[in-house]
């Protein structure tokens, strides 16, 4: 089959659907790539460049009429007319507000798959586009803001005096919202954000940032927040207004799917922040999270806050944007084309696949049946309080309780039975060591069980530190006892072995984690 990636149809826009490092990998998979001449050159990649990873470049006429075409945005529908029927295509359509496209696609007989329907599993996330430009978004958030904010981002004690680092604070830590943290976070910004999930306060201080709890907090089964009442939303409005004030910028991402979105900052809220501060809106295509946004614009307020409604902050890196999009669409085809023999194949017993066909030929095919969708689980309900609270049901997880209470009782009394059995068969001059053995095991375990799991590696350390100690004696035993004492000073020196060298391997990749490449 032949792939077109025509030039995006959007004027000046700047994106294109495959780079060249993509079209390399959809050849491989058996394909013939057909590129318009000039498609990438808004992203900065010369035709030339398509060509050498084995593309041909052809004219609008050429691309539009590939069997599979693939586009960053739903086209006109002049561009419609070129495809012939039985082709496919592959675009962003919000094909959930705008089910004439669907309609027109199905009247055509082009297969439409919307990219922006991905739906949030863990096997759908390499495909997803959608996070791939928030992702880009929140970077780009930050960079605008600090181009129009009149100061460093970075504290700074100089001869001339003290400079404190700049605060942002971030509502909404969704994908955008976590990737601005990030950002201004390694620009020296003091980060603070909020958001509605209440899983997203771990994510938060992941990111080095301060979660500022809200009195509204969902539990989400979808990965995306609800809507709040009118009285949630004035409770979470006073957090939201009381932190704008105090921050330097203001980066606001809530969106309810399907929705206008929510407006967290009212006109009273812009008024108290300071002159000079600034907003990004990256809701601003769905309406705006302040009551003072224009969309694709940057204005000031009266008293001197600029917000800034853009709305192609990922098409500000084109680049990186097109890049990533064209990944996406190469992690797709990988799964719809199982024998790598160029041939698209449509399963629709494929959650994903199914998810994201909005039509087959003439056939509609949206919505989709709701499928399970990779959200942090919901969190088990708390424990009754007291027992036989009334109307408290006996808990659930009794009776494996009761069953692991019961196994742990034969396991201890087993064991407690084997020591007993090695203290009096043992030679006397073994007792001592034996029992500082056991001790040794026992404040081992309650160490060890109590250090939190991201002080692992510290005590690696000393674990290594005892290893060593292990590798020394067993040294000193395996060329001068019998048999049975080599065999195991040799089993002791290779298991403390194991130890010493999995320890620095670990703490290496640890290490590397954070270093910067
Ligand atoms: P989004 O763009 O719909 O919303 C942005 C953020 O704003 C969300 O975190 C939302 O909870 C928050 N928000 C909405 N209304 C709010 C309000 N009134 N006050 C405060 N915060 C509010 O969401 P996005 O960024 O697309 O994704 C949200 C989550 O979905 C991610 O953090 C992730 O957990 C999950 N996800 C999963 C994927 C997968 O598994 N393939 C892919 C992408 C996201």
């Amino acid at each position: 089959m032949r792939i077109g990636i025509p030039k995006n149809t959007g004027a000046d826009d700047p994106l294109v659907a495959g780079t060249p490092e993509t079209v390399a990998r959809l050849t491989a998979l058996g394909y013939g790539v057909v590129v318009e001449r000039g498609a990438g050159l808004g992203s900065a990649i010369p035709d030339a460049a398509y060509e050498e990873k084995g593309a041909t470049l052809g004219s609008v006429e050429e691309a539009w009429g590939a069997d599979v075409v693939l586009q960053t945005d739903y086209p006109p529908t002049q561009y419609l007319d070129l495809m012939h029927e039985g082709a496919v295509l592959l675009a962003r359509m919000n094909p959930g507000g705008n089910e004439e496209r669907i309609r027109e696609l199905a009247n055509r007989r082009i297969t439409g798959l919307a990219l922006d329907a991905i739906p949030r599993t863990s096997r759908a996330q390499s495909m997803d586009v959608k996070s791939s430009m928030q992702n880009i978004s929140g970077y780009r958030a930050v960079i605008e803001a600090a181009a129009r904010f009149g100061r460093q981002f970075t504290g700074q004690v100089t001869a001339a005096g003290k400079m404190p680092p700049a605060t942002v604070y971030v509502i909404g830590a969704g994908v955008a919202g976590l990737a601005a943290i990030g950002t201004a976070n390694s620009m020296g910004a003091i980060v603070k954000a909020t958001d509605v999930r209440r899983e997203a306060a771990e994510q938060v201080q992941s990111m080095g940032a301060e979660f500022v709890e809200i009195p509204v907090q969902q539990e989400s089964t979808t990965g995306y927040a609800k809507a709040m009442s009118d009285s949630e939303a004035q409770a979470a409005g006073e957090v939201y207004a009381r932190e704008a004030s105090r921050a330097d910028i203001v980066i606001t991402t809530a969106q309810i799917p399907g929705k206008q979105a929510p407006i967290l900052l009212d006109d009273a809220a812009l008024a108290a922040m300071q002159p000079g501060r600034v907003v990004v809106d990256l809701a601003a295509s769905t309406g705006g999270n302040t009551t003072q946004t224009v969309a694709g614009k940057a204005i000031t307020t009266d008293n001197g806050v600029t917000i800034i409604g853009y709305e192609d902050l990922a098409r500000r890196l084109p680049g990186q944007a097109s890049q990533l999009f064209g990944q996406n669409l190469v992690n797709f085809f990988k799964l719809a084309t199982p024998n790598k023999d160029g041939e698209l194949t449509l399963n629709m017993d494929d959650e994903i696949v199914r998810t994201i066909t909005v039509n087959l030929g003439e056939q509609i095919m949206w919505p989709p049946p709701p499928i399970q969708v990779s959200a942090q689980p919901a969190r088990p309900a708390p424990a009754p309080a007291a027992q036989g609270a009334p109307g408290q049901p006996e808990a659930a997880q009794a009776p494996e309780q009761q069953g692991r209470s019961w196994k742990f009782w034969l396991f201890s009394g087993l064991a407690a039975a084997v020591v007993l059995w090695i203290m009096f068969t043992a030679p006397v001059s073994m007792r001592g060591h034996f029992t500082v053995f056991m001790l040794a095991c026992v404040v081992g375990f309650y160490v060890i069980t109590a250090v939190t799991h991201a002080l692992h590696t510290p005590l690696m350390s000393v674990t290594n530190a005892i290893s060593g100690i292990i590798v020394v004696g067993a040294l000193a035993q395996i060329a001068y006892g019998p048999v049975l004492v080599m065999i195991l000073a040799f089993i002791a020196i290779a298991v403390a072995s194991i130890n010493i060298f999995g320890g620095f391997l670990v703490t290496d990749r640890m290490l590397s984690m954070f270093r910067r490449s």
